[in-house]
Protein backbone atom coordinates (compact mmCIF):
# COMPACT_ATOMS: atom_id res chain seq x y z
CA UNK A 1 0.00 0.00 0.00
CA UNK A 2 1.34 3.58 -1.06
CA UNK A 3 1.40 6.03 2.17
CA UNK A 4 -0.05 9.51 1.04
CA UNK A 5 2.79 10.84 3.06
CA UNK A 6 6.54 11.60 2.75
CA UNK A 7 9.15 9.17 4.78
CA UNK A 8 10.09 12.33 7.43
CA UNK A 9 5.82 12.50 8.22
CA UNK A 10 5.91 8.62 8.36
CA UNK A 11 8.96 8.67 10.55
CA UNK A 12 8.15 11.23 13.28
CA UNK A 13 4.52 9.15 13.01
CA UNK A 14 6.03 6.06 13.97
CA UNK A 15 8.58 7.58 16.32
CA UNK A 16 6.81 10.49 17.87
CA UNK A 17 8.97 12.70 19.90
CA UNK A 18 7.68 14.29 23.09
CA UNK A 19 4.25 12.22 23.65
CA UNK A 20 2.76 11.68 26.85
CA UNK A 21 2.16 13.99 29.67
CA UNK A 22 3.22 16.22 32.33
CA UNK A 23 2.18 16.53 36.10
CA UNK A 24 1.23 19.56 37.15
CA UNK A 25 1.63 20.83 33.94
CA UNK A 26 2.36 25.17 33.89
CA UNK A 27 -0.15 25.26 31.10
CA UNK A 28 -1.97 22.63 29.19
CA UNK A 29 -4.61 22.39 26.74
CA UNK A 30 -7.29 19.89 25.09
CA UNK A 31 -8.29 21.26 21.61
CA UNK A 32 -10.69 19.15 19.05
CA UNK A 33 -11.02 19.51 15.78
CA UNK A 34 -14.66 20.49 13.90
CA UNK A 35 -13.06 19.14 10.52
CA UNK A 36 -12.81 15.45 11.78
CA UNK A 37 -13.65 15.15 16.11
CA UNK A 38 -10.11 14.53 16.71
CA UNK A 39 -8.48 15.73 19.97
CA UNK A 40 -4.83 16.25 21.11
CA UNK A 41 -3.54 17.80 24.15
CA UNK A 42 -0.50 19.76 24.90
CA UNK A 43 1.29 20.09 28.21
CA UNK A 44 4.20 22.46 28.89
CA UNK A 45 6.55 23.25 31.84
CA UNK A 46 7.46 26.91 31.83
CA UNK A 47 11.00 28.54 33.31
CA UNK A 48 8.77 31.49 35.11
CA UNK A 49 12.36 33.94 35.17
CA UNK A 50 13.06 33.16 31.04
CA UNK A 51 9.87 32.22 30.38
CA UNK A 52 11.32 29.57 28.38
CA UNK A 53 9.73 26.18 27.48
CA UNK A 54 11.81 23.83 29.75
CA UNK A 55 9.48 21.00 28.50
CA UNK A 56 6.18 19.81 26.47
CA UNK A 57 4.45 16.86 25.72
CA UNK A 58 1.37 15.92 23.39
CA UNK A 59 -0.87 13.27 23.12
CA UNK A 60 -2.61 12.97 20.22
CA UNK A 61 -6.04 10.80 19.18
CA UNK A 62 -6.24 11.91 15.83
CA UNK A 63 -4.13 10.79 12.76
CA UNK A 64 -0.73 10.55 11.39
CA UNK A 65 -0.33 13.80 10.29
CA UNK A 66 -1.86 15.56 13.28
CA UNK A 67 1.12 13.04 15.34
CA UNK A 68 4.07 13.87 13.07
CA UNK A 69 3.01 17.50 13.61
CA UNK A 70 2.39 17.30 17.39
CA UNK A 71 6.22 15.62 17.40
CA UNK A 72 7.31 18.44 15.14
CA UNK A 73 5.85 21.43 16.93
CA UNK A 74 7.07 20.28 20.07
CA UNK A 75 10.86 19.92 18.47
CA UNK A 76 10.90 23.51 16.89
CA UNK A 77 9.10 24.94 20.57
CA UNK A 78 11.21 23.11 23.12
CA UNK A 79 13.42 25.67 24.49
CA UNK A 80 11.58 28.69 23.07
CA UNK A 81 10.65 31.26 24.69
CA UNK A 82 6.48 31.68 24.59
CA UNK A 83 6.59 34.26 22.54
CA UNK A 84 8.62 32.67 19.78
CA UNK A 85 7.17 29.35 20.33
CA UNK A 86 3.22 31.28 19.74
CA UNK A 87 4.52 32.26 16.25
CA UNK A 88 5.24 28.42 15.19
CA UNK A 89 2.18 27.95 12.21
CA UNK A 90 1.30 24.78 10.43
CA UNK A 91 3.22 26.25 7.62
CA UNK A 92 6.36 26.36 9.65
CA UNK A 93 5.47 22.74 11.04
CA UNK A 94 4.33 21.12 7.50
CA UNK A 95 7.73 22.56 5.94
CA UNK A 96 9.98 21.17 8.53
CA UNK A 97 7.75 17.83 7.77
CA UNK A 98 8.74 18.59 4.63
CA UNK A 99 5.14 18.94 3.56
CA UNK A 100 1.79 17.66 4.35
CA UNK A 101 -1.00 16.52 2.03
CA UNK A 102 -3.26 19.65 1.34
CA UNK A 103 -5.97 17.67 2.98
CA UNK A 104 -4.35 17.31 5.75
CA UNK A 105 -3.58 21.27 6.93
CA UNK A 106 -6.81 20.95 9.73
CA UNK A 107 -4.67 18.16 11.55
CA UNK A 108 -1.53 20.10 11.70
CA UNK A 109 -3.84 23.36 12.50
CA UNK A 110 -5.01 21.30 15.12
CA UNK A 111 -1.76 20.59 16.97
CA UNK A 112 -0.53 24.17 16.44
CA UNK A 113 -3.60 25.62 18.05
CA UNK A 114 -2.86 22.97 20.97
CA UNK A 115 0.47 24.41 21.73
CA UNK A 116 -1.00 28.14 21.58
CA UNK A 117 -3.29 27.52 23.75
CA UNK A 118 -1.36 25.71 26.17
CA UNK A 119 0.77 28.81 26.34
CA UNK A 120 -2.47 31.25 26.71
CA UNK A 121 -3.88 29.00 29.61
CA UNK A 122 -0.22 29.32 31.36
CA UNK A 123 -0.53 33.20 30.31
CA UNK A 124 -4.00 33.11 32.02
CA UNK A 125 -3.23 31.21 34.71
CA UNK A 126 -0.12 34.00 35.37
CA UNK A 127 -1.71 37.02 34.87
CA UNK A 128 0.18 37.61 32.14
CA UNK A 129 -2.98 38.27 29.30
CA UNK A 130 -2.69 41.87 28.66
CA UNK A 131 -6.16 42.25 27.08
CA UNK A 132 -8.52 42.05 29.84
CA UNK A 133 -12.14 41.31 28.29
CA UNK A 134 -15.10 40.43 30.35
CA UNK A 135 -16.03 36.96 30.71
CA UNK A 136 -18.94 36.96 28.78
CA UNK A 137 -22.36 34.13 28.17
CA UNK A 138 -20.11 34.16 24.58
CA UNK A 139 -17.07 33.84 25.88
CA UNK A 140 -17.97 30.69 28.40
CA UNK A 141 -19.79 29.49 24.95
CA UNK A 142 -16.74 29.75 22.85
CA UNK A 143 -14.57 27.67 25.35
CA UNK A 144 -17.41 24.81 25.66
CA UNK A 145 -16.95 24.35 22.24
CA UNK A 146 -13.53 22.91 22.71
CA UNK A 147 -14.91 20.29 25.55
CA UNK A 148 -15.62 17.14 24.28
CA UNK A 149 -18.36 15.27 24.09
CA UNK A 150 -16.93 11.73 24.66
CA UNK A 151 -20.40 9.85 23.61
CA UNK A 152 -20.18 11.78 20.55
CA UNK A 153 -16.56 12.94 19.18
CA UNK A 154 -17.83 16.08 19.20
CA UNK A 155 -18.12 19.14 21.43
CA UNK A 156 -20.43 19.68 24.02
CA UNK A 157 -21.77 23.16 22.32
CA UNK A 158 -22.73 21.37 19.10
CA UNK A 159 -24.10 17.92 20.59
CA UNK A 160 -26.51 20.68 22.21
CA UNK A 161 -25.33 19.32 25.85
CA UNK A 162 -24.91 22.63 27.31
CA UNK A 163 -28.45 23.91 28.90
CA UNK A 164 -27.98 26.74 30.83
CA UNK A 165 -24.71 29.14 31.27
CA UNK A 166 -24.83 32.24 33.88
CA UNK A 167 -21.87 34.52 34.73
CA UNK A 168 -21.99 36.69 37.62
CA UNK A 169 -19.49 38.30 39.86
CA UNK A 170 -16.57 36.19 38.81
CA UNK A 171 -18.91 33.14 38.82
CA UNK A 172 -20.04 31.20 35.91
CA UNK A 173 -22.78 28.52 36.14
CA UNK A 174 -22.60 26.25 33.77
CA UNK A 175 -25.72 23.63 33.11
CA UNK A 176 -24.99 20.35 31.62
CA UNK A 177 -27.87 17.64 30.08
CA UNK A 178 -26.55 14.52 31.16
CA UNK A 179 -27.41 12.94 34.40
CA UNK A 180 -25.48 13.60 37.68
CA UNK A 181 -24.32 9.97 37.91
CA UNK A 182 -23.46 9.64 34.26
CA UNK A 183 -20.24 7.70 33.58
CA UNK A 184 -18.64 10.96 31.95
CA UNK A 185 -19.92 13.62 33.94
CA UNK A 186 -17.01 13.97 36.35
CA UNK A 187 -14.92 13.95 33.41
CA UNK A 188 -16.67 16.67 31.58
CA UNK A 189 -16.73 18.68 34.96
CA UNK A 190 -13.38 18.75 35.10
CA UNK A 191 -12.79 19.59 31.44
CA UNK A 192 -15.06 22.70 31.67
CA UNK A 193 -13.71 23.81 35.10
CA UNK A 194 -10.74 23.81 33.53
CA UNK A 195 -11.44 25.63 30.49
CA UNK A 196 -13.33 28.45 32.34
CA UNK A 197 -11.12 28.97 35.75
CA UNK A 198 -7.81 30.33 34.27
CA UNK A 199 -10.27 32.98 32.91
CA UNK A 200 -8.55 36.63 34.78
CA UNK A 201 -12.01 37.79 35.65
CA UNK A 202 -13.71 33.93 36.80
CA UNK A 203 -13.28 32.87 40.76
CA UNK A 204 -15.37 29.95 40.86
CA UNK A 205 -16.78 27.68 37.99
CA UNK A 206 -20.08 26.04 38.62
CA UNK A 207 -21.06 22.44 36.55
CA UNK A 208 -24.58 21.19 37.60
CA UNK A 209 -25.69 18.28 35.57
CA UNK A 210 -29.32 18.16 35.04
CA UNK A 211 -31.98 16.10 32.92
FE1 LIG B 1 -8.38 14.18 12.35
FE2 LIG B 1 -6.11 14.31 11.02
S1 LIG B 1 -8.00 13.53 10.31
S2 LIG B 1 -6.50 15.00 13.01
Amino acid sequence: MKFPYNEKVLEHFRNPRNVGSIENPDGKSTEGSPACGDMVSVYIRVDDETKKLKDIKFESYGCASNIATGSIITELAKGKTLEEAKKIDWKEASDALGGLPKIKTHCSVLAVDGLRAAIQNYEEKHGLIKEKIPTTKEIVLKRLKHVMNPLAGLDLVRTNLVSNIEVESGTVKVEVGLPEEHQFANNIREEIVEKLESLWDVEKVVVKFVT
